[in-house]
């Protein structure tokens, strides 16, 4: 458990969901936030491997991005085992090959589920507990891809620029209820989802751990100190 810091919200009690936590960036959000001393409701397709992780002090639950259902479901069980939800991190995320070649747009539209469908009904779901909570917390970790596009999967970044957007009005239209939301948007991580790094190597690119680091800290900012967008660079990048 961490130090408590007086700049920050005290994580103890707080309720947070996350999702794609079983690996990757989010596995590591999930080991950060749990060092932190929050309460956790863990979300992935298969719980059961995180079965380890489950206790008095963490859910682990079943969330799949590609069933509408999914993301009410996986609210009313957060709810109905801690009684309040303080954060949401929609963190599950897709990507795959898709331009202006074939134009299978299949591929486009497991990614707009994935990337911003899914987060977009987890937010509507949770909304009403993160309302009452006063200091609701949103992050929505999206990417440098959906800031400007630089190289890979043009699909993926219109997934991603639409999740931006997604995050920008959800800032606009909770901020009155004291919902924070803020866009966590690195640029290459060390992860499965990384197929083609081009000239750099893993060592190069952003630690799945600085993430879940990022990702802490806009979580326990308090009301009056929100961050809109965090761009994380491992390389320079002139953004527009
Ligand atoms: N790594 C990077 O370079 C990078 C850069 C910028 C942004 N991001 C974003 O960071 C987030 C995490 O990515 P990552 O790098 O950790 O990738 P990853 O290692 O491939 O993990 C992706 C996570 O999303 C989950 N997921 C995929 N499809 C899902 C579905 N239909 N329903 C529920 N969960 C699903 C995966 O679960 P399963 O194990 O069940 O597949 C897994 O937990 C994504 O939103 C990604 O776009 C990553």
């Amino acid at each position: 458990m961490s130090t408590p810091n007086p700049g920050r919200l005290d994580p103890t009690g707080r309720v947070i969901m996350l999702s794609g936590a079983n690996r990757g960036i989010g596995a590591a959000i999930a080991e950060r936030l749990h060092q932190d001393g929050y309460l956790l409701s863990l979300g992935a397709r298969a719980p059961e491997s995180m079965a380890e992780q489950a206790g008095e002090n963490c859910l682990c639950h079943a969330f799949d991005a590609f069933d509408p259902e999914s993301p009410q479901a996986w609210v009313d069980a957060t709810f109905a085992k801690f009684g309040r939800i303080d954060g949401l991190i929609n963190n599950a995320g897709i990507s795959e090959a898709f331009g202006f070649g074939s134009g299978d747009e299949a591929k486009l539209d497991r990614m707009l589920e994935v990337n911003l469908k899914a987060p977009y009904r987890l937010i509507r779901a949770a909304l009403p507990h993160l309302k009452a909570a006063g200091s609701g917390r949103i992050v929505n970790v999206t990417s440098l891809s959906g800031i400007r596009y630089k190289m890979g999967s043009a699909g993926y970044a219109m997934s991603k620029f639409a999740a931006n957007g997604l995050s920008s009005a959800a800032r606009a239209q909770f901020w009155g209820d004291g919902i924070r939301v803020t866009a966590v948007a690195p640029g290459p991580v060390n992860t499965d989802i990384i197929t083609d790094l081009g000239p750099l190597s893993r060592e190069d690119i952003t630690t799945p751990e600085t993430v879940a680091d990022v990702v802490a800290m806009v979580l326990a900012l308090p009301n009056n100190a929100s961050v809109a967008t965090v761009p994380i660079n491992c390389l320079f990048d002139a953004l527009p």
